[in-house]
């Protein structure tokens, strides 16, 4: 691990020691979270376990429905759109919607998680309404930009295909007690999945939210769950170093300690590169807080920042070899890529690029990353490496799940709450009053005031 350097004293990096001497602070961050677990707080920590028992129930209703729909669109956004997209570029064929081979007969997906009105349309105008099915995921049951999507959609389906296709044509997934999306699948029939109420948006990946795209994609997701149980039963070890997800915590916490607090993630998989983009939004909303401690406000959280191996490296390597001292890297590496592509010799004539030929571009960009990798250490520059053996969906599985303790633990040492964001909901508060919904008037109050001045 590059993070470490032998020789205390030096400007970056630190000894294992700093790890060590934080024991008492680990300690007490691995029994929060015992207790928190016990409580019935860590949701996301049962789902290895609980999702199995609806397992059967979303695989046959995707076979159900695969003959029927050519296209499955996802109208969620946040928490309720990230992880689908990080499993659909990880672990469905690169050109998946492109392939109908590699479809496998399998629907194209796409997920809408935003309102720009010129996507939306053009998105409606290129599907087949008959041919398409519309899951709509909204933990809250309220999200301005979900809800008015779906009743743009449901406006289409129903002056399109008739009132009477409307429920055929939907997918709830939310919570099953509270918030309007769930009263108005009622009303209207639509099948409905449900999102266990101590799992937060963006720790809901192995829940329906992400399983329910995924199975319709043929995605596997016992395999998903299942990677996610191997991953927990690693991670019950309060040996700060057996456990990855606490020593990934500590060393990026200490990091930030230490100045660094930029953290950037930088997959050299392509598939991956989502991966870097769901996290960003699991760390960046649940660390990123604003506490008061003793009186004293404190605003605390690192900064993820989402790169992508080898592309980046011709965009923010430069930056992040010879910038501020203030960036911790983690790449992502896999032993094993699906593929195997040899480069084919030739100009023989020009070493400068004969000696591309007879190499794989596996080695080629494997290269690049050790590569890269030993530049940003000479440089003194933190970083660390995750290798999977292959990205499958056991090893996608084990990641989630990593990443999601890792963020836990991690909340644990800042001591803030990792699992509100009272940030976001602020700003949708005030879009809820500007709109002129009923009962945030004073938000809209706020805003009209601080418009006229
Ligand atoms: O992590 C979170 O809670 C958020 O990012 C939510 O996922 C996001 O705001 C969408 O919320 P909802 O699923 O309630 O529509």
């Amino acid at each position: 691990n590059n993070m470490f350097v032998d020789q205390v004293g030096k400007k970056n990096g630190f000894t294992k020691e700093k790890v060590n001497d934080l024991q008492d602070k680990l300690t007490a961050a691995h029994q929060a979270i015992q207790e928190a677990k016990e409580d019935g707080q860590l949701g996301f920590m049962e789902l290895p376990y609980t999702q199995k028992t609806i397992i059967k129930e979303m695989k046959e209703f995707a076979e159900q429905k695969k003959g029927e729909f050519k296209n499955f669109v996802v109208l969620g956004i946040g928490g309720s759109a990230l992880g689908t997209i990080a499993l659909h570029t990880a672990l469905n064929h690169s050109y998946y919607n492109l392939n109908e081979e590699a479809r496998k007969g399998h629907p194209r997906l796409f997920v809408l998680d935003n309102v720009d009105p010129t996507r939306l349309k053009s998105l409606l105008q290129t599907l087949d309404l008959e041919e398409t099915i519309f899951n709509v995921i909204s933990k809250s049951g309220g999200t301005a930009e979900t809800m008015s999507e779906f009743l743009l959609v449901r406006d289409l389906v129903a002056k399109e295909l008739g009132e009477d296709k409307v429920a055929n044509h939907f997918i709830a997934t939310t919570s099953e007690d509270t918030g309007n999306l769930i009263k108005i699948a009622k009303q209207e029939g639509i099948k409905t999945f449900y999102i266990p109420e101590n799992v937060g948006g963006r720790f809901s990946v192995l829940t329906p939210v992400g399983l329910v795209p995924a199975a319709f994609c043929g995605i596997n997701i016992e395999e998903l769950l299942a990677g996610a149980e191997y991953m927990d039963q690693i991670c019950k070890t309060d040996d700060i170093w057996q456990n990855p997800a606490y020593l990934n915590a500590t060393l990026q916490y200490l990091a930030d300690q230490a100045g660094k607090s930029m953290s950037v993630m930088m997959p050299y998989v392509h598939g991956l590169k989502d991966v870097a983009d769901w996290y960003r939004q699991l760390w960046a909303e649940s660390l990123g807080k604003r506490e008061n401690r003793a009186g004293e406000v404190v605003n605390v959280g690192p900064t993820p920042i989402k790169a992508l191996g080898a592309t980046d490296q011709h965009s923010q390597a430069q930056l992040y070899m010879e910038g501020p001292y203030d960036k911790v890297i983690t790449f992502l590496t896999v032993d094993n890529h699906e593929e195997d592509v040899t480069i084919p010799g030739g100009y023989s004539e020009i070493s400068g690029v004969s000696y591309l030929g007879g190499h794989t571009f596996n080695q080629l960009i494997k290269t690049e990353q050790s590569a890269t990798e030993l530049a940003l250490t000479k440089n003194q520059r933190l970083n660390c490496t995750i290798s999977l053996p292959e990205v499958n969906e056991f090893t996608m599985g084990q990641l989630f799940y990593m990443f999601e303790l890792q963020t836990a633990f991690a909340g644990e040492l800042y001591n803030i709450n990792a699992f509100n964001q009272p940030g976001v909901e602020l700003g949708k508060n005030y879009t809820y009053g500007i709109l002129g919904r009923e009962g945030y008037e004073d938000m809209k109050a706020e805003y009209d005031n601080k418009s006229e001045k």
